[in-house]
């Protein structure tokens, strides 16, 4: 049998693993007989050699089983996920997630926190007075039998290997490799006892993967990755070159998903919002097409079910339920400035990316996986890409608790908007579709 040092070389030579060579390294990896170094030596060989379909696959396996596969057979229905790859406003699960689980389909969420210039659905959550992500794994089954759905954070049993790769990737540059977040995505999410799957894999300067072509490559990924591991899949590649809804920051974002589940969002985030959940109930098996999706979806907004559905998961996971229907029972910055046009025109752009890093610079996210986020600090878009504004019209509201902390981020907030003078439009939302049946 090949020593583990062999194994490197392998990949570093760029050979095909044989079955059971990844495996192997993992389980090494738990119990201490492959270093970090040597892993990290790995994980640089794999991200220039790259891994066919097979070899993720089986990365995939051997970090799911690293850690347990949660057991949610005593909840009835096909249990239904979805997965952002990231970006700046995306707040999409926070409502879609009570609104799939209010049409009868279970939504099993662990979730993750904003690192870099994206936000994170845990964050956002937590926003809610009292509101815990923390549940032990025996909460958060009955959670999701009684209310249809739970969202908590990666415990210490979830694909434990992939939380120690993660870190090593981080600081070695091996982040970007289509195979290797593969198997980081979807080792989590098949550990959450789910049964399909849909992605948001998210494309432009606000997201990981800045053009078509890598993003394509990654859906096309992770789709036949899920569906080789037996779960129905389909991921959808959606616009990141402009901030989803009309918010970023914690409270902020957190309130406007709740303004979806009232039928009052932004046109953007509702929309994706029902694509998104139209695609759930027909995996979930209670619609037959998108249509019909769609409109069970819309439904549950306009009689209630969806924001009754957030009440009851705010409450079981111990936050105030209140806020769905009293906004101001959220974290509020006491400074609120506005940012004027210089000049009168059509927004040609704003800038996602640019966007993101001062919401980080504000607080509202964080550059180290231990840092703190202000809850309340935050961005308000008061025009978007395609909209005519006069010269000393509002941009945007800024949300922060000092003039100081304001002062730091006016310019580069100013200079995320584009004026120019001819109407432009804002394009596709929905970029493409790849289903995995
Ligand atoms: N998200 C993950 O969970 N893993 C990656 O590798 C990248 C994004």
């Amino acid at each position: 049998m090949a020593s583990l040092v062999e194994l490197l070389a392998k990949k570093r030579d760029g050979h095909v693993h044989e079955a059971g060579e990844i495996r192997r390294l993992i389980a090494a990896l738990g119990t201490g007989e492959l270093t970090d170094y040597q892993m990290s030596a790995w994980l640089m060989a794999a991200f220039l050699r790259g891994l066919d379909e097979r070899e993720t696959l089986e990365l995939t396996d051997a970090m799911l089983e690293s850690g347990v596969v949660l057991d949610l057979k005593d909840v009835p229905g096909t249990k239904v996920d979805k997965h952002s790859t990231g970006g700046v406003g995306d707040k999409v699960s926070i409502s879609l997630a009570p609104l799939v689980a209010a049409c009868g389909v279970p939504v099993p969420m662990v979730s993750g926190r904003g690192l870099g210039h994206t936000g994170g659905t845990l964050d956002k959550l937590e926003a809610i007075p009292g509101f815990r992500v923390d549940l032990s794994i025996d909460d958060y089954r009955r959670i999701v039998r009684e209310v249809g759905t739970c969202m908590i954070g990666q415990t210490r049993e979830i694909a434990p290997a992939d939380k120690r790769i993660y870190a090593l990737r981080d600081v070695t540059a091996t982040v970007e490799s289509i195979p290797l977040i593969t198997a980081s995505i979807l080792s989590k999410k098949l550990a959450e006892g789910i049964d399909a799957l849909v992605l948001d894999v998210k494309v432009g300067r606000g997201a990981f993967m800045k053009d078509l072509v890598r993003a394509r490559a990654l859906a096309r990924s992770l789709v036949a990755v899920a569906r080789r591991g037996g779960k129905g899949v389909t991921a959808f590649l959606t616009d990141m070159d402009h901030p989803l809804g009309l918010t970023i920051g914690n409270a902020l974002e957190t309130a406007e998903a709740i303004d979806v589940l009232h039928g009052r969002g932004p046109a953007d985030l509702t929309e994706i919002t029902l694509v998104l959940a139209a695609e759930m109930l027909v995996l979930g098996k209670v619609a037959r097409d998108e249509a019909e999706g769609r409109a069970k979806a819309q439904a549950a907004i306009a009689d209630g079910r969806a924001a009754e559905t957030m009440r009851k998961m705010i409450a079981a996971q111990h936050g105030d339920p209140r806020v769905v229907d009293d906004l101001a029972r959220l974290p509020r910055a006491e400074i609120v400035r506005v940012i004027p046009a210089a000049r009168a025109g059509w927004i040609a752009d704003v800038d996602p990316l640019a966007l993101g890093l001062a919401g980080v610079e504000m607080g509202a996210g964080r550059t180290r996986a231990e840092q703190a986020v202000d809850p309340a600090v935050g961005i308000v878009l008061r025009a978007t890409k395609g909209q005519r504004v006069e010269a000393g019209a509002p941009l945007c509201e800024v949300h922060v608790r000092t003039d100081a902390a304001f002062d730091a981020v006016a310019a580069r907030i100013a200079n995320a908007f584009t004026l120019g003078d001819a109407e432009v439009a804002r394009g596709a939302l929905i970029l493409e579709t790849i289903r995995g049946v």
